[in-house]
């Protein structure tokens, strides 16, 4: 796809001197050259800048960041195009995470919703609101699947499921760059943190991690080579080492696998000074063989630390460095620019979008989002009910909008307590003050009909360095909540969270609970469409809710041991702790609905399938019959699972092959349609060789991993 630029790219870096041909390889921040402008000025002038980025510090998903500045970007932009040598334009870079000025929920949230249309849509609004300020590539989607919900950046990801990381980074990346990057309403997207960033041990943010080859091939990578099936024009190489070689110098992991196995041929972009953190790594001496080794790994890119800029001129220069390496890594950077359009349009366009259809749209996400995790029939609400509302996010606006919010406003985001009062008809709003000492709550709850907590955790314990050793939530949190359930009054739990929180001893003492995440600038009015019915919940969990944080790590696509532990997500939870029940407190897949529906007829159209017929575009067609047999219309998630029974190296106890959103209206039945074919019941072995064994295949379809509906397949 960008490789169809590389003889244009070749004739301009013909003409390129080597110092030019370094400035392509150089993202900067404007930040330090601020008292400097003219030196910035200057270096642009001599092509020693090929991006910048738009962010002022190196952990820009918590700190404040300058504003969005679309005329001194064209000011700039100039420079490059018409006072430098060749003229080439600047690529310009934002964290555009989750939203821009309208923010949507967290990604690990929006991948609740299991709906990719619905994702793709409002990405797509994402990339409009982003152009029109100017930006032209997001470093974004965050594609890093995690064992372990300490780690801060569990938010910023897909969850614990390859399927859904690849469903995502392709939903993400099509909204990112539609169907033509040149379209001004278009961004360039970056699939990161490539690779293995999500298993940092522990959960301590940039720790070493130790994933074996199949692990790689079958659970980390799946996610990127969707990316790069979707087309994605840029990697960001992470900051973590893999087995004590650390990504960004690492020719295994930059060209083997990302460009031999992977066919990845848009540029590699380092994290924000990961070149320069392989002196830290001790794989490195310093900043020059630091530029050496990350060059020839195949990392293009440097992010903000000069390692290139500063030592790659005197690497070629005493032949230490290939000057093909440089060229190659200048055509890649090129064929990115050429194919985006930037050459024809280097400037930033203002125009205008409807904000209120992208706010409509991140509603409706917000409120797919969330996950009903209990209800013992107490929701939906009556709007004529008289509500006592309290709890920490009663009043807050920052943290629904979540980590990652760089231009969101929280000014404009409605709170609870305002989202409650406005969907109110007649009902009362009792609340309590803004303290956390909750003194007036018994009054205040003696004169409602039903009471709702505003719990959860703060961003400022999620997102990139936020990582935390407990997930529980916090004792004032957990004192109110049993106070008010010692009241004779029904408790609805609200939880405002980025991860998923260990809540075994909470959701006991609530009637309902409902997780309504950090889900963006439509969280508090999405939250309430859904307490008062005027959505049906359809969130399903897209990762597993461990009762305590000691139980972590706990993921449903184990692999079986050969002890009859084996069940230990959910069969024999007892056999697992003495001290404790293992078992999930929320499986994988799990969300209830205000309605009930149900799983008949299962079947597959064959009982038996040949692997060369597979090999030659077989397919089994499976189907069920799912039927609305509640009170209300609503959506439900079908999911279909399988288990390859026995395999030359053991696979998941299960493993989701596919997914489909159906509405239903009440009564209704629908047919729902899978197909499983050669790519789907196969896995990779060590050396990223893709292999579908003979023998029995079970398949299981129903309304979470631990469905019972199960039939079988041979395949001979
Ligand atoms: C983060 C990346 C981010 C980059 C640029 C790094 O610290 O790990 O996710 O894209 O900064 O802001």
């Amino acid at each position: 796809m960008y490789k169809k630029f590389a003889n244009r790219a070749k004739e301009i870096i013909s003409e390129m001197t080597l110092k030019e041909k370094i400035g392509q390889l150089n993202q900067i921040t404007v930040t330090p050259y601020m008292n400097d402008v003219e030196k910035l000025r200057n270096m642009i002038r001599e092509g020693q800048v090929g991006s910048i980025i738009l962010a002022s510090t190196a952990t820009a998903g918590n700190d404040q960041q300058g504003r969005i500045d679309i005329d001194m970007y064209n000011e700039l932009q100039k420079i490059a195009v018409e006072e430098s040598r060749m003229g080439i334009p600047m690529l310009y870079g934002r964290d555009v995470i989750h939203g821009h000025r309208v923010v949507y929920p967290l990604p690990l949230a929006s991948a609740s919703a299991f709906n990719d249309e619905l994702v793709e849509k409002c990405y797509r609004n994402i990339a409009e609101e982003a152009a029109a300020d100017g930006v032209r590539w997001t470093f974004s989607p965050m594609l890093d699947l995690c064992h372990d919900p300490r780690w801060g950046r569990i938010v910023e990801g897909p969850g614990e499921d390859p399927y859904v990381g690849a469903q995502m980074a392709r939903a993400c990346i099509r909204g990112f760059q539609g169907d033509n990057l040149t379209d001004k309403k278009s961004i360039v997207a970056c699939a990161k943190h490539y690779l293995g960033y999500g298993f940092s041990e522990g959960g301590r943010d940039y720790f070493r991690t130790e994933i074996s080859d199949i692990t790689l091939q079958n659970y980390v990578l799946p996610a990127f080579r969707a990316a790069v099936d979707e087309g994605v024009a840029t990697v960001m190489s992470s900051f973590n080492d893999i087995n004590g070689i650390p990504v960004s110098g690492s020719k295994k992991y930059l060209t083997d696998i990302l460009r031999s196995q992977l066919r990845f041929n848009g540029f590699v972009v380092s994290d924000w000074g990961a070149v320069q953190m392989l002196i830290h790594h001790g794989y490195a001496e310093d900043r020059k063989d630091c530029a050496k080794k990350a060059i020839e790994a195949g990392l293009d890119l440097d992010m903000c630390v000069r390692c290139y800029i500063e030592n790659l001129e005197m690497l070629v220069n005493d032949g230490e460095v290939s000057i093909e390496n440089i060229d190659t890594a200048v055509e890649r950077i090129l064929c990115v620019k050429l194919a985006m359009g930037l050459f024809d349009r280097p400037y930033g366009e203002k125009f205008d979008y409807d904000k209120e259809k992208h706010l409509k749209d991140a509603r409706e996400l917000a409120a797919e989002s969330m996950v009903l995790l209990k209800n013992n029939g107490v929701l939906p609400l009556n709007k004529e009910a008289n509500i006592a509302l309290m709890g920490p996010f009663t009043h807050e606006r920052r943290s629904l909008l979540g980590t990652w919010t760089l231009d969101g406003s929280e000014s404009e985001t409605p709170n609870f307590y305002e989202a409650l009062k406005n969907a109110l008809t007649n009902g009362k709003l009792f609340c309590t003050d803004t303290s956390r000492t909750y003194d007036n709550s018994s009054e205040i709850s003696s004169r409602a009909d039903i009471i709702i907590l505003a719990l959860g955790e703060s961003h400022w314990t999620t997102g990139e360095r936020h990582s935390v050793s407990d997930i529980s939530l916090s004792k004032d949190q957990i004192e109110l909540v049993n106070k008010m359930h010692a009241t004779d009054k029904k408790v609805v739990g609200v939880f405002f969270c980025g991860r998923p929180m260990a809540l075994e001893g909470v959701v006991e003492n609530l009637d309902a609970v409902l997780y309504a995440w950090h889900s963006g600038s439509e969280t508090a009015n999405a939250a309430c469409d859904i307490l008062f019915g005027d959505t049906v919940p359809s969130g399903k969990t897209p990762v597993t809710f461990p009762r305590r944080s000691t139980h972590i790590p706990l993921y449903y696509n184990t692999t079986s041991s050969g002890q009859p532990v084996n069940g230990y997500y959910g069969q024999n939870p007892q056999w697992n702790y003495t001290d404790s029940m293992a078992s999930p407190l929320y499986p994988f897949g799990y969300g209830l609905s205000y309605t009930k529906f149900e799983y008949k007829n299962l079947s597959a159209d064959k009982e038996l399938i040949s692997l060369d017929s597979l090999k030659l575009g077989g397919k089994i067609n499976v189907s069920v019959d799912v039927s609305n047999i509640g009170e209300y219309d609503g959506k439900e998630v079908v999911q279909l699972y399988i288990r390859d029974k026995v395999a030359s190296i053991i696979r998941p106890i299960r493993e989701l092959k596919g997914y489909k959103k159906v509405f239903l209206k009440l009564g209704e039945t629908q047919t729902v349609h899978f197909e499983l074919s050669y790519k789907d019941l196969g896995f990779y072995n060590e050396n990223g060789e893709y292999l579908v064994e003979k023998g029995v295949f079970e398949i299981y379809v129903g309304e979470n991993c631990l469905t019972k509906n199960i039939i079988t397949v041979k395949v001979n």
